[in-house]
C-alpha cells in the first residue's frame, strides 16, 4: 500500500512510545515530520494547560475572513517552527498563511495544517484541536502544488485534541490509532489501537443556528433526527461543540454523523475547508469504517484547486451519512 511503504506508523521513537512496544512488534522509524508535529502539539498542549492565552490577536483576519486569536498565531509558529527544524517539510499550507510557505525545498513531504482548530472556543477552557494532513511532495507548481490537488498523495493525517487529556489520532492508511499524551514523560503512549466507528449512531452534530439557510435535503435529515410526534420515532441526541475535532473524536468512539453544510446562498461550499480539515478527517474516518461526503460525493475524491477551498462536509457513521445523502438526493 503506497501509504505504508512511505511512511510507516511506528510505535517507537520519543513521542509515539507504546508500553508495550518495547516487548511488542518490532520499532520501526517514526517519521521524523510527525514527530515534529508532536514536538509542537506538546508546547500547544502545555501552553493551553496553563492557561496562558486569553488575550486577543492582532486585529488580523486569515484567508478565510476570520479573526486570528492570539492561540491560533501562537500554535501556527509553533507548527512552523518545529516543520521547518524537522528538515522534512517542503511546503506547508496553513489555514493561518495567506499563501504556501516553503520551508526546506529538498524536504520530501508537504503538510497542510490547521494549527489550532475551535478558535471561538479560546479563553473559555473549552476543548481544542490541531489537524495535520501529509502528503509526499512531487514536482511541479500548479496553484496548488501537484501533490496536493488530490487525496491519492495524502500519506498520513491526524489531529490532535487539547481536551482533559492531550490525545493525538493518527493513520497512515493502514488503521486508526490513539496516542495519549503522558505529561510525565512527554510521550504519546498508544492508548487506543485499531479505532472503529459504530456503523450507525444516536447523536448528530451541526450548528442548529444556521437551520434556515440550509439546503432543504439537509432540513429534511435534521427534522428526521429531531423527536418527531409519533412515540416510535427514534430519539437522536444534538451534540455539538464548535470544535470539529472534538466532534469527530465523540463521533468515532459513540457514533453519530457531523455536518457543516452549504449555508445559502452566501456560502455554497459551507465553511470548513477542504486541505487542512475535511480531507484529512476523511482520511481518519475512513480507516475507522466510517464515511465522508460533501453530500453527493466521497469527500476524498474532491480536486483541491484552491488553498483555502471550502466543501460542506457530512462525515460519521456510514450508515447516517447515507441516509442524509439519500435525503439530498430526494429533495425537491
Ligand atoms: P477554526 O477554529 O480552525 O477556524 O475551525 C472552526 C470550525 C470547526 O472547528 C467548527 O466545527 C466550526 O468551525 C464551527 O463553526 P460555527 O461556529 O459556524 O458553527
Ligand atoms: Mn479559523
Ligand atoms: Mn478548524
Ligand atoms: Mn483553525
Amino acid at each position: 500500500h503506497i501509504v505504508s511503504s512511505t511512511l510507516s506508523l511506528s510505535v517507537a521513537g520519543p513521542y509515539l512510545k507504546n508500553e508495550q512496544a518495547e516487548h511488542g512488534p518490532e520499532e520501526k522509524e517514526i517519521p521524523v515530520i510527525v514527530q515534529a508535529i508532536c514536538t509542537a502539539a506538546k508546547n500547544i498542549s502545555d501552553t493551553l494547560r496553563r492557561g496562558d492565552f486569553t488575550g486577543a490577536g492582532r486585529n488580523t483576519c486569515n484567508s478565510s475572513g476570520e479573526i486570528q486569536h492570539a492561540l491560533d498565531i501562537y500554535a501556527n509558529e509553533q507548527f512552523i517552527a518545529s516543520l521547518t527544524n524537522c528538515g522534512e517539510c517542503a511546503a506547508l499550507v496553513s489555514e493561518e498563511c495567506d499563501d504556501i510557505l516553503v520551508l526546506n525545498p529538498g524536504g520530501q513531504y508537504l503538510a497542510a495544517i490547521d494549527p489550532l482548530d475551535g478558535s471561538s472556543n479560546t479563553g473559555v477552557n473549552m476543548s481544542l484541536g490541531s489537524i495535520f494532513s501529509i502528503y509526499r511532495n512531487n514536482i511541479g507548481e500548479t496553484p496548488v502544488p501537484g501533490s496536493l490537488s488530490d487525496s491519492t498523495g495524502q500519506l498520513a493525517a491526524g489531529y490532535i485534541l487539547y481536551g482533559p487529556a492531550t490525545v493525538l489520532v493518527y493513520t497512515t492508511g493502514d488503521g486508526l490509532n490513539g496516542f495519549t499524551l503522558d505529561p510525565a514523560s512527554g510521550n504519546f503512549l498508544l492508548s487506543h489501537p485499531g479505532i472503529h466507528i459504530p456503523a450507525s449512531g444516536y447523536s448528530y452534530s451541526v450548528n442548529e443556528g444556521n437551520y434556515s439557510l440550509f439546503p432543504s435535503g439537509v432540513k429534511d435529515f435534521i427534522r428526521h433526527c429531531r423527536p418527531g410526534k409519533a412515540a416510535c420515532s427514534a430519539r437522536y441526541s444534538s451534540r455539538y461543540t464548535g470544535t470539529m475535532v472534538a466532534d469527530i473524536h465523540r463521533i468515532l468512539f459513540h457514533g453519530g454523523i457531523f455536518i457543516y453544510p452549504a449555508l445559502l446562498p452566501a456560502f455554497p461550499e459551507g465553511k470548513l475547508r477542504l486541505l487542512y480539515e475535511c480531507r484529512p478527517m476523511a482520511f481518519i474516518i475512513e480507516q475507522a469504517g466510517g464515511k465522508a461526503s460533501d453530500g453527493y460525493r466521497r469527500l476524498m475524491d474532491i480536486e483541491a484547486c484552491r488553498l483555502h477551498q471550502r466543501t460542506p462536509v457530512f462525515i460519521g457513521s456510514p450508515i447516517l451519512v447515507s441516509l442524509a445523502e439519500s435525503l439530498i438526493a430526494g429533495a425537491h
